[in-house]
C-alpha cells in the first residue's frame, strides 16, 4: 500500500494483501461514481452497492494512499469540536443530533469491522481527558457538561491509565480504535464481492454534467453516472469549500516500550495546544504505543523534521522506549465552523455530493458521511441534512475563523515568478533538502535528492497560485492556502489540485 507520504505509517507497513482495483470501466451508465478509496469513499460505495445501487470507486493511487493510511485511528463520539461549543454555536438540538450521528457512524464502524474485516483488531475502549492547570480544569469542567448535555456519557475519574500528573480528569465510554488499512482492504473485498467496480490508478479528470447523466473522464477513460461523491478529503476543483477549510499536518509515531505494563489503557489525550494523543495497538503479536500531536498549519513549518524530534522528544520524557518503529505524518482539514461539510456539492450540478471538514475526525465523520450521503441519495433526504449542509452560511458559528482563514490565504496569494530578496540560492541546497531558491533570475521550487539530482519545479501551485512549501519530513511540496500536495517532480499526491506543478529546468 503506498501512501501520500514518504514516512511509512504503522497501517501501511502491517496490511494484509494488496487490493487489486484494476479492471474494465462499465459501459452502462451508473448510478454513482465515488471518487477516492478512503474511508469515505470505501463506505459510501459500500453503503450504496448494499441499497441496490450500481457503483463504482475511482481512485487516483491506491485505496488508502489519501489520509486513511495515515490516521492514527480513533474511532470517537465525543468530537474535536467539544459538545458545550456545539451547543454555543450551533443550539442544543443540532449539538444532540451529531452527538446522535457520532454514535451511529460509531455503531457502523463496529458492525462492518465484525462482518468484513475482522481482522482490523477493532475494539471498543474509554477515552480519557486531563487538565494539567486550572485553566484546562475550567475547560474539562464543560466539555464534561456539553457531554452529558447531549446524552452522551461523560464523568470525572481519581485515575487515568497514564504517567503523567493531572489536576482533574474526565472519562468518555463508548470509543472505539482499529487498524484502518485492514479495515479498508475488508470494505473493498466485499464490495466487489457485491458487485461494486473498484478502480485504482483511475484519477478522475474531469466532470461534465450532461442532461442524461454525469460524464466523468478519468485516466482510464470516461464513465457516465448519475450521481457522483467526491470523498477525496477535499473536493478537486475551485469551490467555496477552499475556503471553510484550513489545511492541517499531525505528527504520530508508534513505539515499543521496555515495560509493557506502562502502555496506555484506552484512548489518552492532554489539553495542551496543540494537544497530544495516545493509544496502544497490537500488531501481529508486537504492543505498540500510538503518540500523536505536533500539529500545525500546512505549510507553515520550515522544519517539518523538527516536529518529529519534539513528538519523540516528548514521548521520551514520559516512557521508556525500546524503540520507535515508525513515524508518520498526515493532513486533516479543519472546518471554519467546526462541522464538516456533507451534501451536495456548492454552486455545482445537482447530482454532485461531497463530504470534506473531519477535522481530527476522519474515521467516525468520514463513516457519518457514508450514512447520510446514501440517505441522500435513494431516500433524497437525511435526518442530518440541514446540519452538515456544505452550503451553510454559519456567520456566527464560523465567521472569526472564516475571516482568519481567508486573510492568511491571501497572503499566500500569488507565487511570484521573480525570487525574493533574501531568497537562498541553489548551490545552498544540501542532499535530501527542498527549498523555494532563485535560480538565474527566477524562482523555483527544487528537491536535490541524496544522489545529487535536482528535481525542480514551478512553485506557484496548480490549483490557484498559491507558492508551495517543502515538507521535509514527507518529501512533498505543500500548498499552505488550500493543501494541495505534490511529490517533488511536481505529480498531484492530494486534492484540490488536478494538474501537476510545472517541471523546469536547472540547466
Ligand atoms: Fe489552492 Fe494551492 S491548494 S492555491
Amino acid at each position: 500500500m503506498q501512501r501520500d507520504g514518504y514516512r511509512k505509517s504503522l497501517w501501511q507497513d502491517t496490511t494484509l494483501s494488496e487490493t487489486s482495483g484494476v479492471g474494465e470501466l462499465p459501459f452502462d451508465i451508473l448510478d454513482v461514481v465515488v471518487v477516492g478509496g478512503g474511508i469515505t469513499g470505501l463506505s459510501t460505495a459500500l453503503a450504496l452497492r448494499n441499497a441496490g445501487l450500481s457503483c463504482m470507486v475511482a481512485e487516483a493511487k491506491n485505496i488508502g494512499f489519501g489520509t486513511t493510511g495515515g490516521t492514527s485511528a480513533h474511532i470517537n463520539t465525543v468530537l474535536e469540536l467539544s459538545y458545550d461549543r456545539m451547543i454555543s454555536k450551533f443550539g442544543e438540538e443540532d449539538a444532540k443530533l451529531v452527538a446522535r450521528g457520532a454514535v451511529e457512524a460509531c455503531d457502523r464502524i463496529r458492525q462492518l469491522a465484525e462482518l468484513h474485516a475482522p481482522k482490523c483488531n477493532w475494539s471498543e475502549q474509554m477515552a480519557y481527558l486531563f487538565a494539567q492547570d486550572e485553566k484546562q480544569a475550567e475547560e474539562l469542567d464543560k466539555i464534561v457538561a456539553g457531554t452529558q448535555a447531549v446524552g452522551l456519557p461523560a464523568s470525572f475519574v481519581e485515575q487515568v491509565p497514564f504517567p503523567k500528573a493531572f489536576v482533574k480528569a474526565a472519562r468518555f465510554a463508548g470509543q472505539a480504535q482499529f487498524h484502518p488499512a485492514r479495515y479498508l482492504q475488508g470494505l473493498a473485498a466485499v464490495f466487489k464481492e457485491a458487485g461494486g467496480v473498484l478502480m485504482e490508478d483511475c484519477r478522475v479528470l474531469e466532470v461534465d454534467p450532461k442532461e442524461e447523466a454525469l460524464e466523468v473522464t478519468t485516466e482510464r477513460g470516461t464513465v457516465r453516472a448519475r450521481h457522483l461523491v467526491y470523498a477525496t478529503h477535499i473536493p478537486p476543483g475551485v469551490s467555496i469549500l477552499h475556503f471553510r477549510n484550513a489545511p492541517y499536518r499531525s505528527y504520530v509515531l508508534a513505539a515499543r516500550l521496555r515495560l509493557e505494563a506502562e502502555l496506555p489503557a484506552g484512548l489518552v489525550y492532554d489539553m495542551e495546544d496543540p494537544y497530544h494523543y495516545y493509544r496502544t495497538e497490537d500488531v501481529d503479536g508486537d504492543r505498540l504505543l500510538i503518540a500523536g500531536g505536533c500539529d500545525h498549519k500546512t505549510g507553515h513549518e520550515e522544519d517539518t523534521e523538527e516536529r518529529f524530534r519534539e513528538l519523540e522528544s516528548h514521548v521520551r520524557g514520559l516512557f521508556s522506549l525500546e524503540a520507535v518503529t515508525h513515524q508518520w505524518s498526515s493532513q486533516y482539514f479543519e472546518p471554519a465552523d467546526g462541522l464538516p461539510y456533507i451534501g451536495k456539492l456548492p454552486m455545482a450540478d445537482d447530482r454532485i455530493y461531497v463530504a470534506t471538514g473531519f477535522n481530527g475526525n476522519g474515521m467516525t465523520l468520514g463513516t457519518l458521511a457514508s450514512i447520510v450521503l446514501t440517505d441522500l441519495i435513494t431516500k433524497k433526504g437525511s435526518p442530518y441534512e440541514k446540519v452538515f449542509d456544505p452550503a451553510r452560511v454559519s456567520v456566527v458559528a464560523g465567521f472569526s475563523n472564516f475571516v482568519k482563514e481567508a486573510v492568511d490565504v491571501v497572503g499566500h496569494l500569488v507565487a511570484a515568478p521573480f525570487p525574493a530578496k533574501g531568497m537562498p540560492e541553489l548551490d545552498e541546497l544540501k542532499p535530501g533538502d527542498g527549498r523555494v531558491v532563485n535560480h538565474d533570475g527566477r524562482s523555483m521550487a527544487v528537491h536535490r535528492d541524496e544522489a545529487g539530482t535536482l528535481h525542480a519545479v514551478d512553485p506557484a501551485c496548480s490549483h490557484i497560485k498559491c507558492t508551495v512549501a517543502w515538507n521535509g519530513a514527507e518529501r512533498s511540496w505543500d500548498c499552505p492556502c488550500h493543501g494541495s500536495r505534490f511529490n517533488v517532480d511536481g505529480e498531484v499526491l492530494t486534492a484540490p489540485s488536478r494538474k501537476p506543478l510545472q517541471r523546469v529546468d536547472v540547466g
